[in-house]
C-alpha cells in the first residue's frame, strides 16, 4: 500500500472525544521506548509525525492520525513506564484500557515488543486481557536492527514457545526495525487487506 497522506488530527486523554467518524483504526500499544512512535513515523514514512524519544514516556495521550484520508493510525502511551508517578499510572492505565473496550472502530491492535528481551509479564498479561476482551491483535517485534538476523529468528521463535504455553495458536507476527525500514511492506500489507475486508463488510 502506498501512504499518499499522512496528518495529525488530534490528541486526547479521553476516549469519547476521539473523532466521531467510523473509519476503521489501528492502534500501536507497548512498553514506554518500545518504538511506538518511531514504528509510525516509519509505516508512513514522515519522519516527525509522531514525537518520539530517547527518555520513556514520551508519549502521554492518545493520538489520530489520518492515512490516506481514510483510515487511522493510532499512537499510545506506553505502559510500564516505572518513573512517572502512581497517579499519572492509574490514570494513564485508565484511558489505555478505555480506549481498548470503547473504541468500536478499533480493526486490530498492534502490541509491540523489543525482539531483544524475553517474554515479559507485563506484555503477555496485556496480550491476555486482550484476548479476554476479544480484542484481536498482532505482535510487533521491534528493533531487529539491533540483532544479527539468526538471533531475531531464535529470539521469535523463544517468544513463540512462551506463548504457545497460554495461546492455541501464535498470534500474528511482524518482525522490524524503524531505522532499518525492516518490516514496512509487510505491516502495510496487512492493514491495507483488513481495510478491504471492512469494505467488503460495510458495502
Ligand atoms: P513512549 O512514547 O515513551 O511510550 O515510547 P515509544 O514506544 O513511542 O518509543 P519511541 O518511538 O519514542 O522510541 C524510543 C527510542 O527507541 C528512541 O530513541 C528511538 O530512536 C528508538 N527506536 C525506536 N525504534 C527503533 C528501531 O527500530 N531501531 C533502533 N535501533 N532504535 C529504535
Ligand atoms: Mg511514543
Amino acid at each position: 500500500m502506498q501512504i499518499k497522506s499522512a496528518e495529525f488530527v488530534m490528541s486526547n486523554s479521553d476516549v469519547a472525544k476521539c473523532p466521531k467518524s467510523m473509519l476503521p483504526e489501528y492502534a500501536f500499544i507497548g512498553r514506554s521506548n518500545v518504538g511506538k512512535s518511531s514504528l509510525i513515523n516509519m509505516l508512513t514514512g514522515r519522519k516527525s509525525l509522531a514525537k518520539t524519544s530517547g527518555r520513556p514516556g514520551k508519549t502521554q495521550l492518545i493520538n489520530h492520525f489520518l492515512i490516506n484520508k481514510n483510515w487511522h493510525l493510532v499512537d499510545l502511551p506506553g505502559y510500564g513506564y516505572a518513573r512517572v508517578s502512581k497517579t499519572a499510572k492509574k490514570t494513564f492505565q485508565k484511558f489505555i484500557t478505555q480506549y481498548f473496550a470503547l473504541r468500536e472502530q478499533l480493526v486490530t491492535a498492534f502490541v509491540l515488543v523489543d525482539i531483544r528481551h524475553q517474554p515479559q509479564t507485563i506484555d503477555l498479561e496485556f496480550m491476555q486481557w486482550l484476548g479476554e476482551n476479544g480484542i484481536p491483535f498482532s505482535i510487533i517485534f521491534t528493533k531487529a536492527d539491533k540483532l544479527k538476523p539468526n538471533a531475531s529468528i531464535r529470539h521469535v521463535e523463544d517468544y513463540k514457545n512462551v506463548l504457545l504455553e497460554t495461546w492455541e495458536a501464535m498470534p500474528n507476527y511482524f518482525i522490524t526495525s524503524s531505522s532499518k525500514d525492516i518490516g514496512k511492506e509487510e505491516v502495510l500489507n496487512y492493514i491495507d487487506e483488513l481495510n478491504r475486508n471492512m469494505d467488503l463488510i460495510s458495502n
